[in-house]
């Protein structure tokens, strides 16, 4: 495959390079009628950025995505994809003539019609968020718009941002007419995120009052998606981006919170989130009791608006809460196995998961991964495995990562599921009994079918499940 790809590959894109305008107008003929080719610059080749630039250029644009990382363009050059996302690849090398990836804006703003940046927006020691990045691409686009230009804002950035990138646009002499300022969040998960972009719930817009020509050029971009579409203000673009993700983690860490109770109560919580997922003013979704909520977007995302709400003295009482659930939940488990495993430390515990979530290779902040450092601590050995996922290489000598999830269970004396992924969702439990030393099933995710795991002899512990 990856030769052949290459090949079929290096064909095209050697064409496209050579001729674009042939591919260009190769692509006219075949989309469907009323649907127009756009030239796009997508800024950052990150989890949004890659998904994004797949997207439109399989909506039938021409997409040039660009990354400072020299690393992550080569690889991206030589057909390979620097991150793990379900379909991404796939729909790259079915696109591939029609993108292209490189360092610099140099000869790709020129065409553009549109550019969207999805640079990261790290946070700052206090939580809030660092700009730094987004600065200099302003800084790279003030110098090379000398045509008109719709600049679309997709990383996450607090209320003002879009704002403030306009008047930083001005200032360094841009003129207004060559260019229009647009927020447009996205909501894409990852795991998910292909999905999530073609099958998206809505699509927000925020835009400048004066603006009228924008919302169509979103519209046309993103034709051949049909999701309700939201036009507000810059800001209430913004602040829907953090509300929504603030309420999702709200939903995690109450229900984390209720998990709590039930424990003291024998109560199943999985009974009590059924109860309230049927009530349609909750909705069932995001009542998974827990680890935690980890990931690139919410831990970071809800500490900036926390800053944000303090920015303007207004106390941000529930987001505080919500984190100071989060950030205990972990404190829990530990407790807990040390309550459930005497002589912890002459212990094995095999941890299965290290990504925050199934279905990608994201560790960042996850709860998985801070668990395995915070265990490590007892001096137990942790036998760790993940289908995708990498422990970095700050853990202790006692934390070994394991290259299947039988090598990892074998003489363990606890299992302890820490991300749920479908592949141990499946497990064999009475062959991982036949392979443990314990009996201890610890589903930190609740997400395994209890009667099968003690029918098979072994000692099911949940997070709240009586
Ligand atoms: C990013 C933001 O972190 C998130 O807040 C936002 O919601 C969406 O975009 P993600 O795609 O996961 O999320 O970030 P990351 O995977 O870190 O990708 C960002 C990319 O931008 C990196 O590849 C980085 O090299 C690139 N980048 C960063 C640039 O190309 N230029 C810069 O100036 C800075
Ligand atoms: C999230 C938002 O869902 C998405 O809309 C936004 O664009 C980016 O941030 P993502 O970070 O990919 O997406 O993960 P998500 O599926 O939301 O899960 C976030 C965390 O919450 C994970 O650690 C997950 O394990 C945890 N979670 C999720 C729970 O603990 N319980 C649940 O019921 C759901």
């Amino acid at each position: 495959m990856g030769d052949s790809i290459h090949g079929v590959l290096g064909i095209c894109h050697v064409a496209n390079q050579a001729c674009p305008l042939i591919c260009y107008k190769s692509r006219i003929l075949f989309l469907p009628k009323g649907v127009s080719v756009m030239n796009i610059c997508v800024i950052g080749a990150g989890y949004v950025g890659l998904t994004t630039a797949a997207v439109l250029a399989e909506l039938g644009h021409e997409v040039n995505c660009i990354d400072q990382d020299k690393h992550k363009i080569e690889m991206l050059n030589n057909g390979e994809i620097p991150i793990y996302e379900p379909g991404l690849k796939e729909l790259i090398y079915k696109n591939y003539n029609y993108l292209t990836f490189a360092e610099s804006l140099d000869g790709y703003i020129k065409r553009a019609s549109v550019v969207i940046i999805c640079v990261g927006t790290p946070s700052w020691e206090d939580g809030s968020t660092n700009l730094c990045y987004i600065n200099s691409v302003i800084d790279d686009l003030s110098s090379r718009i000398n045509s008109y230009k719709t600049i679309i804002t997709k990383s996450t950035v607090p209320p003002g941002t879009n704002e403030w990138i306009y008047t930083k646009l001005l200032e360094k002499g841009v003129p207004p007419q060559l260019f229009n300022v647009v927020s447009n969040p996205e909501f894409l998960r990852e795991g998910s995120a292909i999905h999530d972009m073609f099958h998206a719930d809505k699509i927000v817009i925020g835009l400048r009052p004066d603006d009228q020509q924008s919302l169509s050029v979103v519209q046309e971009m993103y034709s051949g998606i049909s999701s309700p579409y939201i036009v507000t203000s810059l800001n209430g673009a913004e602040m829907i981006k953090y509300a929504s993700n603030a309420f999702l983690a709200t939903k995690i860490s109450f229900i984390n919170e209720i998990a709590r109770i039930c424990e003291a109560f024998h109560v199943d919580v999985s009974d009590v989130a059924k109860g309230l997922g049927l009530d349609p003013r909750i909705g069932p979704q995001f009542l998974q009791a827990g680890l935690g909520y980890g990931g690139s977007c919410f831990p970071k995302d809800i500490k900036s608006l926390e800053q944000t709400a303090l920015s303007k003295n207004i106390q941000p009482h529930i987001l505080r809460a919500v984190q100071t659930v989060n950030d205990t939940q972990i404190d829990i488990y530990i407790r807990k196995l040390r309550l459930t495993l005497d002589d912890l430390p002459n212990r094995k515990i095999a941890v299965l998961g290290i990504a925050f979530k199934p279905n990608t290779d994201d560790t960042r902040y996850s709860p998985a991964e801070r668990f395995i450092r915070e265990l490590s601590e007892s001096g137990c050995i942790i036998h760790a495995y993940d289908p995708k996922a990498k422990l970095d290489d700050h853990h202790r000598p006692n934390v070994i990562q394991k290259t299947t999830v039988n090598e990892a269970i074998h003489e363990a004396d606890c299992v302890f599921i820490a991300t749920d992924w479908e592949e141990f969702k499946q497990l064999n439990w009475s062959e991982v009994k036949q392979l443990m030393k314990g009996t201890i099933i610890f589903d930190a995710r609740n997400c395994l079918n209890r009667e099968k795991v003690e029918q098979c002899g072994l000692h099911y512990i949940g997070v709240g499940r009586g």
